[in-house]
């Protein structure tokens, strides 16, 4: 049995956490391997609604998470999500959450930084969730990130406060910001230090042993393929490698332990923040979307703009994230239309491109070309039969999975876990 890897083929929120959910009550371990508190996964089990940022989703179901090393963590938020989830009724205890001990810390002054810049960008904003992920990942890289392990060592965190604060003080007087003060910082983590530490582990060792006694691994991306740092529409994306690729680097396995790579894509697009979207509808129809899928963010509660399914980009996502299946998430959205588009290319200055060019100038400018489809009058709202389906949502999802070249392997009709289709099986490889 393969371990599965689940990432986002849009722009985000495609419906993640709901998938992962229901998938991890086949799994033993759930691994978060990139982003941070930007990401917002809703599970809906029954009349509970629990929407995690940090966490994995594994832990609804009981199942040991795992919050690997190509994370960026910001105590606090953990902290009060596990308080929040615990009110719910969930346990999450060192013997249920291992966090790798070399992750990158997000401080305070990362998510200052990231809003100040987003003010001083003005109409270029990228319309970050204000989280503070960029600056923390940009620390990492520039090797003066506080980590989890620097915690245990007082003197070594002391040190690098300094070092960390030359650097983003200058930054944020310039900018008009207010600075940070060492000292505060400082006795600010060494009271997190007992809160966090019982969690910090080599993951490593734990993913090795795991894989060697045969278990079974669930790993679950945050943010998707067009917000991929590289392979995105960049700047406008979020600062991290989403694609299922970065799962090894991030949970520090393997590349042939990532296993059955499954792409979720919403049955039309949204976005939230800036930056290009051809098939955006900015008229009735993309209201309607809105309000019928309930289009707003789960981390900053902004309005989620709504278009068409895009083929031509799942396609591209498909190709760059080493997607082999896909999940076809909240074709109930679409109930009632009498007429559905899909994109299967861009006119740009003349020419039909069946990518998404590089330049953001010619993103801005791509005209999509559209094949227009029947809409279908039944429902498939909480269908879990294929045979429930209208024949006019069949052909939907047929021809979605010829034009972005890879099969759909599961439905869903509902924001319920247990409205979900199974063509087959993700797990079987
Ligand atoms: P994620 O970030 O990819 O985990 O997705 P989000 O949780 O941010 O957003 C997806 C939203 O759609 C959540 O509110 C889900 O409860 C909801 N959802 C998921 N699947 C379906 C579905 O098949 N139909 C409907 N109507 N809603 C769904
Ligand atoms: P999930 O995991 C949708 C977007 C932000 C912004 C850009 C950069 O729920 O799918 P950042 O704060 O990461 O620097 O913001 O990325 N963004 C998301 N959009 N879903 C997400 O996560 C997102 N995480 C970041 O809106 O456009
Ligand atoms: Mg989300």
């Amino acid at each position: 049995m393969a371990n599965v890897a689940v990432i986002g083929a849009q722009w985000g929120d495609e419906g993640k956490g709901k998938v992962v959910d229901w998938l991890a009550s086949r799994a033993d371990i759930v691994v978060r391997f990139q982003g941070g508190h930007n990401a917002g996964h809703t599970l809906v089990v029954g009349n509970q609604v629990y929407k995690l940022s940090l966490l994995p989703s594994g832990v609804v179901r009981g199942k040991l998470g795992v919050i690997g090393n190509g994370v960026v963590l910001d105590p606090d938020a953990l902290l009060s999500e596990i308080s929040r989830v615990t009110a719910q009724g969930l346990s999450v205890t060192p013997e249920n959450l291992r966090i790798a001990e070399n992750v990158p810390l997000i401080l305070p002054l990362h998510s200052a930084i990231d809003k100040a810049r987003e003010v001083a960008r003005g109409a270029h904003a990228i319309g970050t969730t204000g989280r503070g992920i960029g600056p923390a990942y940009e620390d990492k890289v520039a090797r003066r990130a506080i980590r989890l392990s620097d915690l245990a060592e007082p003197e070594v965190l002391s040190h690098k406060l300094d070092e960390l604060l030359l650097h983003h003080n200058t930054l944020l007087k310039g900018l008009g910001a207010e600075t940070f003060d060492k000292q505060d910082l400082l006795d600010r983590l060494l009271a997190l230090a007992p809160k966090l530490l019982p969690y910090a582990e080599p993951v490593w060792e734990l993913m090795d042993a795991a894989h060697h006694a045969g278990k079974r691994v669930l790993f679950e991306g945050a943010q998707a393929v067009m917000l991929d740092v590289d392979h995105g529409t960049y700047p406008f994306v979020t600062s991290s490698n989403t694609v299922a690729g970065n799962a090894a680097a991030g949970a520090g396995v393997g590349p042939k332990q990532i296993g059955y790579v499954l792409g979720i894509a919403k049955a039309y697009t949204t976005r939230v923040g800036s930056g290009p979207f051809p098939t955006e509808l900015k008229d009735d129809t993309g209201r309607l979307l809105g309000e019928r899928g309930h289009e707003f963010g789960t981390v900053t509660g902004r309005p989620r703009r709504c278009g068409w399914f895009d083929a031509c980009m799942v396609r591209q996502a498909v190709k760059v994230g080493g997607i082999e299946g896909l999940v076809l998430t909240k074709l109930d959205v679409l109930d009632g239309l009498k007429e559905l588009r899909i994109c299967t290319g861009y006119q740009v200055d003349g020419q039909v491109l069946k990518r998404l060019p590089a330049s953001i100038a010619a993103q801005e400018k791509a005209v999509p070309v559209y094949e227009v489809l029947n809409g279908w009058s039944g429902s498939t709202r909480g269908a879990r039969s294929y045979a429930e389906l209208p024949a006019e949502a069949v052909k939907y999802v047929r021809r979605i999975e010829e034009l972005v070249e890879a099969q759909v392997v599961l439905l869903s009709t509902s924001p319920d876990r247990d409205d979900t289709i199974m063509l087959r099986d993700p797990f079987a490889g």
